[in-house]
């Protein structure tokens, strides 16, 4: 395929298309107020929630923000974790009461609490309990299922983990080229997603360093992947996949600095309106990442990002835009 062909034709998973850029699962980043605003710029770009452990979505009394999300979101892949069998069929009754697209599976998360249970990428080096997770999973899913992978826990064992992925009939899979010791950290090993590709014939998704479109035409050359799920370059960068989207018809992309305040507004204040006071200090990790690169913002971002007044966020953020 030309790579133009390429760049303008759809990612197919489970005989549906989607554009070959997609939202990854940010922890605390990409919750529903940032993914309300995604869809400001795009429509049809597929969405992935933040990972949800399917014990904390299983009991019928607990309160899960997660499934408090909009219609508008949609298309929408939501992640979970899970480390045993029992809570996965209450959990997921629960998950496809709410209407999402597709559930993908968790097989990814470096981090101590979640491996600690024998969830996230723990589970790269438990096929046994892996494949039994996955087995049920697929018989209880009428919808869409991915799992989003690692390189390997400890040693690189991506390819027989995608094997196995595929003969359970997963529907496609995201990996990040990286293991689990190196977290988020150092070159992701794009020649191994080639070979993951080449031994699956499932769609692959890639997961690692895509900020802008000239990476993912270079990573698209190493491995022939079938799809970009962007993570840290998501990052109050709402417009993201927009911009991805104009730059593979040649065409470029900017936004003015007031557009780019007037965002941080809207996603403070939608925020705000999500989590109640506590969206304040939820903000904090978008607000210096909007203000960056804004000369008149300096001193500002120091003083914003401790500040414990809404009404002085909201006032100072409004005032800059005047300016
Ligand atoms: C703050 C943060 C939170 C993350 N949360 C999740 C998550 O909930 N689920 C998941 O599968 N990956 C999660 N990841 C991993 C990303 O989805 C992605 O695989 C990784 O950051 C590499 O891609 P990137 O270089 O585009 O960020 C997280 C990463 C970061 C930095």
């Amino acid at each position: 395929m030309s790579d133009s062909s390429y760049w303008n034709s759809p990612l197919i998973i489970a005989g549906k298309p989607y554009p070959r850029f997609i939202s990854g699962p940010l922890d605390g980043i990409t919750d529903s107020p940032f993914r309300r605003l995604v869809r400001e710029f795009s429509k049809d770009e597929l969405l992935y929630t933040e990972m949800r452990h399917v014990a904390c979505i299983a009991t019928p009394r607990a309160h899960v923000k997660a499934l408090d999300y909009l219609q508008l979101e949609r298309p929408l892949n939501f992640q979970i974790a899970a480390n045993q069998l029992p809570y996965i069929a209450p959990a997921i009754e629960r998950i496809l009461a709410s209407g999402v697209d597709m559930v993908d599976l968790n097989v990814g998360c470096p981090a101590s609490n979640v491996i600690g249970s024998g969830s996230g990428s723990a589970l790269m080096a438990d096929l046994p309990r892996l494949e039994s997770i996955v087995r049920t999973l697929r018989s209880l899913l009428s919808i869409p299922f991915t799992v989003k992978i690692r390189a390997g826990f400890k040693c690189k064992n991506a390819i027989e983990v995608a094997r196995m992925l595929e003969a359970c009939g997963v529907d496609a899979l995201a990996i990040h080229p990286r293991l689990q010791s190196q977290r988020f950290e150092g070159q992701p090993d794009y020649e191994l997603a080639a070979q993951v590709k080449q031994a699956v014939s499932i769609p692959v998704i890639i997961s690692g360093g895509i900020v802008n479109f000239k990476m993912a035409s270079m990573v698209y050359n190493t491995t022939g992947v079938d799809g970009f799920l962007i993570g840290r370059g998501m990052w109050s960068k709402p417009w993201k996949l927009a911009e991805l989207a104009a730059h593979c018809q040649g065409q470029p992309f900017s936004l003015p600095i007031t557009t780019v305040v007037e965002y941080a507004i809207k996603h403070f204040n939608l925020m705000l309106e999500y989590y109640g006071p506590r969206g304040l200090f939820a903000f904090r990790k978008h607000l210096p990442f909007y203000l960056r690169g804004i000369p008149e913002a300096t001193t500002l971002r120091k003083k914003l990002v401790i500040e414990t007044s809404a009404q002085e966020i909201l006032q100072a953020l409004h005032s800059l835009c005047e300016k």
